[in-house]
């Protein structure tokens, strides 16, 4: 582990409602494996694709996806962001500084101030394919946040052909380069806390 990460860190793991959502909790025990405090935060058409009790139960926090409430806990500060699955739709409304949801909000935010931030998207060939979505692409890189798609990364799949993909997804890549961001972090800068 880098000397960056011996103290526990918060990683925030937001889940857009894609096909892979549903098996989230793989990266959230990867990234606790590595020591990771993690905060599972989901867009409001996600929750209905994941357990939100059984990743309750182990992250310990509640999973987030709206503005909290006055006299709610607030979420620790993130020190890193991994959006897992991401769709088109949020990748799209991100890279254009949308924020109509909390997760929205919370990581629109979060680049601005500079917290490491990986997107690790699950499309088809046909959204990958699109010209506002290569452009949001080309956006968010030029912001430094990765979009792992192409060689070495998420390949888009064939139209309704996502189900048999969901076994290669690649998780873990998302949490190496999240943890190799955060290596070149200023200390100083840290995300939300809402
Ligand atoms: C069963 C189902 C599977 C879906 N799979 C995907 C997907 O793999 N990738 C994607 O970008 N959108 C997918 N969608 C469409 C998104 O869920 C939809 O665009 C939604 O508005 C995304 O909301 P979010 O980005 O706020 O999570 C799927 C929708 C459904 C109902």
């Amino acid at each position: 582990m880098p000397d960056s990460m011996r103290e526990q860190k918060t990683l925030y793991v937001v889940v857009c409602a894609a096909g892979p959502a549903s098996d989230v909790g793989i990266l959230v025990g990867l990234a606790q494996e590595r020591g990771w405090t993690v905060q599972v935060m989901a867009t409001p058409a996600a929750v209905s694709f994941i357990d939100v009790e059984a990743l309750e139960k182990q992250t310990g926090r509640p999973v987030r996806s709206q503005h909290r409430a006055l006299g709610q806990p607030r979420s620790p500060k993130a020190d890193a962001i991994i959006i897992a699955p991401a769709t088109f739709n949020t990748i799209n409304k991100l890279a254009n500084g949308i924020a109509d949801n909390y997760v929205l909000d919370v990581v629109n935010e979060a680049i601005g101030l500079g917290v490491p931030t990986v997107i690790l998207p699950f499309v088809n060939s046909a959204y990958a394919s699109r010209a506002p979505f290569k452009a949001s692409v080309e956006k968010l890189r030029g912001e430094q946040v990765p979009v792992l798609i192409g060689s070495g990364a998420f390949i888009p799949h064939k139209i309704r052909s996502g189900p048999s993909t969901l076994d290669t997804f690649p998780w873990v890549a998302s949490l190496d380069q999240a943890e190799e961001k955060i290596e070149s972090f200023t200390t100083e800068q840290h995300g939300s806390h809402r």
